[in-house]
């Protein structure tokens, strides 16, 4: 009776296997829609664990650096780069003939605060910062020109309820320093795509302030190819019908748009949005999938992904990538966010490094998908 069960669940993991490697990959099987990637960490482009740099090089078409090319890892001081990872992670995708994404440029997070200030500390003027600014973009859009697809210039200027978040760069420069950033960015490489990156884009306030802003940006002349949506979800929010409105009034708006962070949460949180310097404390019933996800739950999670990636592919004439901001629920900075210490399950490869059951239903549904097309 053991050796029968034994052989029933290899049976059923070959059968998986087989199925997986017969349904090929979420990037052949959208290859006519988007671009479909994946965030990268530096243990990754290291070969850390060899299994899952393979599984980046194997299952994608596009990689972003989830950390190494943000201003304060490349420019921790005025006048030291590091470009070790940044270098190390482009030619990891460069190898792999994957599209390479830089992100980011201008954040007011994970930024040297050496930026804002003088010698004795106090704020330097707008004319100090912006030339800051410029140096910090011509040195890295410089560096990887011709080798990067497109950069995230600016990453969440804005609060959800449309006002300007009050950044040392918004306090200093107000809001041109996003229209200094993209001319920056498109003098130090003319070819390059330039983009706005934000999470909540589907919360209409913020989603009317990023239209308004491409807006400003078209009409002062500088170059938007794209809004980055970042797309951190949870089991139901944002709404079907909220993430439908943001993506068609992007499209109004002349833009194309980027899933640039995909994610979806399965854990109860009492936080709706990716301010990395929000937390709040650990409790047991915040935790509450320790042992593995309940089936009704990892139900309701297949179902989610299935209809907000539908959405997506209806909107492939304006969606030009889907990035899934991390490989494996192991490495999930959802496991430390906005709670230090859960376990969480929000991309599409699990904690062995095998490809969900909901991948290939992914598959089946782009596969459909282009077939009527
Ligand atoms: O590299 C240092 C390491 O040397 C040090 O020992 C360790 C402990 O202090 O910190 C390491 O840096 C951490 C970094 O991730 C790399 O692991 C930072 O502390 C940590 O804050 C950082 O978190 C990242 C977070 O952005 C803040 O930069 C997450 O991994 C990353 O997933 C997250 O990604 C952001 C996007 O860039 C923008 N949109 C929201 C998204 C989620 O917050």
């Amino acid at each position: 009776m053991k050796i029968k069960i034994i052989s029933g669940i290899t049976a059923m993991f070959l059968l998986a296997s087989v199925d997986a490697a017969a349904q090929g990959t979420l990037a052949e099987a959208t290859k006519g829609n988007f671009l479909f990637g994946v965030a990268v960490n530096m243990p990754q482009v290291n070969g850390v664990n060899p299994s899952e740099s393979e599984l980046i090089a194997k299952e994608f078409s596009t990689i972003v650096a989830e950390n190494c090319m943000k201003p304060q890892p490349v420019h921790p001081q005025e006048n030291t780069y590091n470009w070790e990872d940044a270098d190390k992670f482009v030619a990891f995708g460069e190898k792999n003939k994957q599209v390479v994404t830089g992100h980011c440029l201008i954040w007011h997070s994970q930024v040297g605060r050496w930026m804002f200030v003088d010698e004795n500390g106090k704020d330097v003027s707008p004319e100090v910062l912006k030339e800051r600014m410029r140096q910090h973009i011509y040195t890295v859009v410089g560096r990887y020109k011709g080798r990067v697809k497109g950069w995230d210039v600016v990453n969440e200027a804005f609060e959800d309820n449309g006002t300007y978040r009050k950044s040392k760069f918004y306090q200093i420069l107000g809001k041109d320093f996003i229209k200094y950033a993209f001319q920056f960015a498109h003098e130090a490489d003319p070819n390059v795509e330039l983009y706005y990156n934000d999470y909540n884009v589907e919360t209409a306030s913020k989603c009317d302030a990023i239209v308004q802003l491409v807006k400003e940006l078209k009409a002062a002349g500088c170059r938007i190819d794209a809004v980055g949506s970042q797309s951190h979800m949870h089991l139901t929010r944002p709404t079907l019908k909220a993430t439908e409105t943001s993506l068609k009034k992007l499209k109004a708006a002349g833009v194309h748009i980027l899933i640039t962070e995909w994610d979806i949460s399965v854990l109860p949180s009492p936080y709706h949005g990716a301010n990395v310097s929000t937390s709040f404390t650990y409790s047991k019933e915040m935790d509450p999938y320790r042992e593995g996800v309940p089936a009704s739950v990892q139900q309701k999670w297949n179902k989610r992904v299935l209809d907000v990636f539908e959405l997506f592919l209806k909107y492939d004439d304006v969606v030009d990538r889907v990035t899934v901001w991390g490989l494996n629920d192991a490495g999930t900075w959802l496991n430390g966010f906005p709670i230090r210490g859960r376990k969480d399950y929000p991309v599409l490869f699990d904690r062995k490094n095998e490809r969900k059951a909901v991948v290939n239903d992914m598959i089946k549904m782009a596969n459909k998908y282009n077939s009527k097309k």
